[in-house]
């Protein structure tokens, strides 16, 4: 028997920051004081953020640290598994690989994202709830929003996603403003996807009133997806994603094949193909796959045979200890016992 002390669940939920594209330092990886730094001088937009009058910068920060541990997340099984040592991620940042498309959208989502959450919580000022939808009611022409069904009002509180929308594209994209090199081109392309992840697919959600649950009245809001949901489908945006080249008049970019139709705006592009993340690679950033755990059984991106690049994969055997049994004890413990188990753990040559 051993005891497990009550830990407040909001603790657990947080997970140490070690190094992040944040503390980098650097202006390829997003860095807030660095944006802050440079832009201060010459804008206005970027100036109400960094003049630290408002907490926007907070939950900018936040915004990066999540679109970093997604992304960590969506990749864990890949050759490519979006560290954030610094020494990789600024290599990955400089190209205009499919990786780097999805760092710059899934960063431009989360940063949206966490101000969107922070003005819901009323942790913002001058930003409020969503109530448009109330005054426009269900004449509102809203495309491809499913509403519900039945006898119901626009009320709650909604997510404002215009809100996070446009301070993230603020703040994000304000300095490329005079530039259409390709790079910045791509850049700005993908973080609009990575916004639109979360702006075109909101949901509504609805509460009943009314006596006894009987749902007379029901008001419905507009809320964001789990933000889980957001990196699923950037990942599958990443799978998917279009290469393309610089078009004729300079400013703008074309599918490179003829017969593939133009991206949309949600979908991911690059110009660069993945170099091979199989080896030590200094030049782009790669640390190989040497050491990586794989799955022997799986033929997919997480089994061994790709994972380890056909270098082969050794197997050890593992005891695994976790807590069981778990019981209540009054009060206010919680006493488990320990339970141990083998299992195999493969990893990558
Ligand atoms: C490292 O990657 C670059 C770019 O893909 C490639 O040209 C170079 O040959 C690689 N170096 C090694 C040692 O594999
Ligand atoms: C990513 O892979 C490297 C080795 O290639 C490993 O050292 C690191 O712990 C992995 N990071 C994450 C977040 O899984
Ligand atoms: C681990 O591998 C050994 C030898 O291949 C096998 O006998 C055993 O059943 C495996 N254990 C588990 C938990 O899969």
């Amino acid at each position: 028997m051993h005891t497990v002390v009550f830990v407040p669940v909001y603790l657990l939920l947080v997970t140490p920051i070690t190094t992040s594209w944040w503390a980098a330092g650097s202006n390829v990886v997003l860095d807030p004081k660095q944006i802050c730094k440079k832009s201060r001088k010459f804008n206005d937009k970027m100036d109400k953020i960094c003049n630290g009058k408002t907490k926007l910068l907070e939950f900018i920060s936040h915004g990066v640290a999540l679109g970093e541990s997604e992304c960590q997340y969506q990749f864990r099984f890949r050759k490519w598994n979006c560290t954030s040592a610094r020494r990789s991620m600024r290599k990955v940042l400089l190209r205009d690989t499919r990786e780097t498309g999805f760092v710059n959208a899934i960063t431009a989502a989360a940063v949206t994202y966490e101000i969107t959450k922070a003005c819901t919580k009323g942790d913002l000022k001058n930003c409020f709830c969503d109530r448009k939808y109330n005054k426009n009611s269900k004449k509102n022409k809203m495309k491809g929003v499913k509403l519900p069904d039945g006898e119901w009002k626009w009320g709650g509180c909604g997510d404002n996603i215009n809100y996070g929308f446009r301070k993230s594209k603020d703040f994000m994209d304000t300095r490329y403003k005079k530039k259409s090199d390709m790079k910045t081109l791509l850049k700005l392309h993908n973080y609009k996807a990575g916004r639109l992840a979360i702006k075109n697919h909101m949901t509504t959600e609805c509460k009943c009133h009314g006596l006894s649950g009987s749902c007379n009245v029901k008001t419905c809001w507009r809320k964001m997806p789990l933000f889980r949901e957001v990196g699923n489908r950037l990942k599958e945006h990443f799978d998917g994603a279009a290469k393309v080249i610089a078009g004729n008049d300079g400013h703008s970019f074309i599918p490179e094949g003829e017969t593939i139709k133009s991206p949309g705006e949600e979908d991911l592009v690059y110009s660069e193909d993945t170099p091979n993340y199989c080896k030590l690679n200094r030049t782009i950033g790669s640390f190989g796959t040497g050491g990586r755990e794989c799955n022997p059984t799986s033929q997919g991106e997480e089994g061994c045979d790709i994972l380890c690049c056909n270098r082969g994969h050794t197997t050890r055997k593992e005891t695994e200890e976790r807590s069981c049994n778990c019981e209540f004890v009054y009060c206010c413990e919680v006493q488990c016992q320990t339970c141990r188990s083998d299992k195999n753990v493969s990893t990558c040559v």
